[in-house]
């Protein structure tokens, strides 16, 4: 263990704090971490934690949903300028106006998205749920999705439904081509593709599996493939390797970074854990509101 992973580890006792990082964090800093997972992972085990403190290696958008999720406890973020372009791409204004368009329109919200935004919606969904959650929306009215067109425009096409998306994307994710998946496939014959759903539709077309990334690491432990391609940010390649060590996984694209994600290191955890800062807050009446579009979420 490097020395500040040992200083964190201290800290970590002092201050009664429990450390969740997303997938596609750092090695170093998934290997800091107690619990790792994806966002609805994250978000479920924010609810179970008895610690005080929660020091949440992700992005913005996480972090508060761990704060919404825990009124009483202290959330700590290692970079609170680590956000999500995505979840950045509709704001609480943009969406009411939405709305309005559409008066009696269910409106729905992926995870990545303010706290704002959440609280002008229904019911959220995440990657790794939102089929079951959207399959479980009253049937005959008008859907709202936003900001993810990629992933509502995948659950529509399951589910045989339309919805009115919002023209939002992922900047890592979209940059991934059909072209570098058949390419992938061309030099590793055989492999599976497991692709993000955060993918254009054509990208998907030519995977073989399209999932969250807690839905890709469950499908690498039990898949009898030794060879995985990953269609999605490399920081996932450290888990999938370290829980399936008699297997080799592919990155699709190795460029497939998200910047943000990266932002959070061990110099940083060990700061904020030290200064308790910088703190997650949201406002009452935002976090209450927001709350019931997670709650109705979690409940499903
Ligand atoms: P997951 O819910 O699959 O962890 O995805 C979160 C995310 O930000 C993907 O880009
Ligand atoms: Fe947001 Fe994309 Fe980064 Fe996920 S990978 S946090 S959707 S920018």
């Amino acid at each position: 263990m490097t020395d500040i992973a040992e200083e964190i580890k201290v800290l970590k006792a002092q201050r009664g704090a429990i450390i969740l990082a997303h997938n596609y964090e750092r090695p170093e800093v998934q290997d800091a971490a107690d619990f790792t997972g994806d966002s609805l992972e994250l978000a479920r085990k924010a609810t179970q934690v008895d610690a005080d403190v929660i020091l949440f290696c992700g992005v913005y958008f996480m972090a508060e949903t761990a704060a919404i999720l825990n009124p009483g406890k202290t959330v700590l973020i290692p970079d609170e300028t680590a956000g999500c372009p995505m979840a950045d791409m509709i704001t609480g204004g943009q969406l009411r106006a939405l709305k309005a368009e559409h008066p009696g329109a269910l409106a729905v919200c992926y995870v990545n998205s303010t706290a704002e935004v959440k609280a002008e919606c229904d019911i959220c969904v995440t990657s790794g749920n939102a089929e079951r959650v959207m399959a479980s929306l009253p049937k005959g009215r008008e859907v709202l999705f936003v900001p993810d067109q990629h992933l509502g425009g995948y659950i529509a096409g399951r589910l045989g439904e339309t919805y009115v998306l919002w023209p939002g994307y992922c900047p890592t994710h979209a940059r991934l081509t059909a072209a570098r998946v058949a390419a992938a496939k061309a030099e590793h014959p055989g492999a599976p593709v497991l692709v993000h759903p955060e993918c254009a539709r054509d990208v998907r077309d030519v995977a073989d599996q399209c999932l969250s990334t807690g839905g890709m690491c469950a499908y690498a432990r039990s898949s009898q493939a030794k060879e995985i391609i990953v269609g999605t940010e490399v920081g996932i390649l450290h888990r999938l390797r370290r829980e399936n060590p008699g297997k080799t996984f592919h990155p699709v694209d190795p460029a497939m970074v998200c910047p943000n994600m990266k932002k959070v290191t061990l110099e940083k955890m060990r700061d904020t854990l030290r200064d308790m800062s910088p703190r997650v807050t949201v406002s009452e009446d935002v976090a209450v509101r927001a709350r019931r579009a997670i709650d109705a979420m979690l409940a499903v």
